[in-house]
């Protein structure tokens, strides 16, 4: 399969700032260059950046969704007046699945006890997992290696893809060994 059968792998970066040209964009590129790193063969991405309005990231969720198979957030988890991703999530997602949420916590907090405050999880809308991250570029990698080894399967049972992978966990449902 070539990159170009491939659907493109969604990027959003949720800030005002951003949005408004006051910083520049530096968590997008860093959730691709992560991801690119663990897939086998280029992929197309799809860049976007919205400010934090509830409406505009839903409506800007659904679009992407209609054509990939996953889309990564970044920005917005936390407790701020201007945080809306998490209700943002629950506008656009039919299904959720906090332990991505958890798990990026619990891998962060020792380091960044800040980490609690991030109010990121994960959905899905129709056949795309979508997957929020915290705003600091620091914390792109930290987290989608926490992660990651649960996204390809994920993509997998809903019937989407994200092409060939590096290093996915084995398929659990192939061994019998362990269940
Ligand atoms: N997680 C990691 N690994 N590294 C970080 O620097 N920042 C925390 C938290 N999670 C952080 C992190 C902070 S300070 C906040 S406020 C929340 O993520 C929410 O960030 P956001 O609103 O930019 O998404």
């Amino acid at each position: 399969m070539s990159s170009d059968e491939i659907a493109p792998i969604g990027i959003l970066t949720i800030s005002d700032r951003v949005s408004r040209g006051e910083y520049e964009d530096r968590g997008g590129p860093a959730v691709q260059q992560w991801l690119q790193s663990r897939l086998r063969g280029s992929r197309r991405f799809d860049l976007r950046t919205v400010p934090d309005e509830i409406d505009a990231v839903t409506e800007i969720l659904q679009q992407m969704a209609s054509r990939g198979s996953l889309i990564v957030t970044t920005g917005g988890t936390g407790i701020g007046p201007r945080d809306i991703t998490p209700e943002a999530m629950k506008a656009a997602c039919h299904s959720f699945l906090p332990g991505f949420g958890e798990k990026m916590r619990a891998a962060s907090w020792q380091a960044v006890p800040t980490a609690i405050l991030s109010r990121a999880t994960a959905g899905l809308i129709e056949k795309c997992l979508v997957i929020n991250l915290p705003g600091n570029p620091r914390a792109i990698g930290e987290c989608l290696e926490s992660i990651w080894s649960a996204i390809p399967h994920a993509i997998e049972i809903i019937g989407g893809s994200i092409g060939e992978t590096l290093d996915a966990a084995p398929d659990p449902h192939s061994t019998g060994d362990n269940n």
